[in-house]
């Protein structure tokens, strides 16, 4: 699929991977793109073709109303994480924070499950996961059950929903404000948790939106996962 004049949604659009997405589609010519997150007014952009909208995916009446106001439309991505992710070993963890690691995954079905009607018949999804669930290291374990759930919906889904497309880009470890670290700390943290890799450095938003643009246009793919890891899974 080509991008030129298409209608793109992109939930989480404001930031990291879905910001560097929303930039890439604009600049490509996209006729118009809905960039929507809890509060955009943080993000200022004034691309003519990007319009900010408040919306958060967990709020199923609102997510109704927005594609019913949206109308037709070509292209779904959802990089939105949801909430709060749950850290550490499944023994020790809050049975709570572990099943709020989830909301992704609420967020990331409320918008397939609303949004699907109005995307058009040659369309296409495509959502972000995360490579916990390809290869989960110590203290991933919530990360690793939420991302395996997205593949398997995703990979599950594929037959249903037919001719559209739904496919999953796989992130490794990518330098975005989802880390709230700065300086010399966030540099440490990052060459910390990247020195295993095969490519031991953290990886950029536009690598992982490169990927998104990949699982759009190649109209050959759909239910697969794209890795963009610097070989996390091979470390
Ligand atoms: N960065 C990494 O290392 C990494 C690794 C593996 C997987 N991932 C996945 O990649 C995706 C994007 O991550 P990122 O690093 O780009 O994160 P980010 O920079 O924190 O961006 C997250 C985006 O999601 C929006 N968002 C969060 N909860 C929302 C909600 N309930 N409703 C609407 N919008 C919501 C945020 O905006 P508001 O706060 O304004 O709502 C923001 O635009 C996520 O699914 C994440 O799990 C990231």
């Amino acid at each position: 699929m080509d991008i030129v004049d298409k209608r793109i949604v992109i939930f989480g659009g404001t930031s990291g991977i879905g910001l560097a997405t929303t930039k890439m589609l604009s600049k490509m010519k996209a006729k118009h793109i809905y960039c929507i997150s809890r509060n955009p007014e943080k993000l200022s952009l004034d691309n003519s073709n990007v319009e900010l909208v408040k919306l958060d995916v967990l709020d199923e009446n609102k997510v109704v109303s927005f594609f019913e106001k949206t109308g037709s439309y070509d292209i779904l991505i959802n990089a939105a994480t949801g909430g709060e992710r749950a850290i550490g070993p499944f023994m020790n963890m809050e049975l709570e924070g572990y099943r709020n690691s989830f909301k992704k995954l609420w967020g990331y079905t409320n918008t397939v499950r609303f949004g699907l009607h109005q995307l058009s018949k040659d369309g296409c999804i495509v959502l972000v996961s995360g490579s916990p669930a390809r290869k989960c290291k110590p203290g991933q374990i919530a990360l690793a059950s939420v991302g395996g759930a997205v593949e398997a919906f995703s990979r599950s889904i594929a037959s249903e929903i037919m001719p559209i497309r739904i496919n999953i880009v796989s992130p490794g470890i990518i330098d975005t404000p989802m880390v709230p670290l700065e300086g010399e700390e966030r540099d440490d943290f990052y060459k910390k948790v990247t020195k295993d890799n095969l490519i031991p450095r953290a990886g950029k938003a536009e690598e992982v939106s490169q990927a998104i643009l990949f699982a759009i246009q190649n109209d050959f793919i759909t239910g697969t996962t794209i890795d963009v890891d610097g070989g996390w899974i091979n470390s």
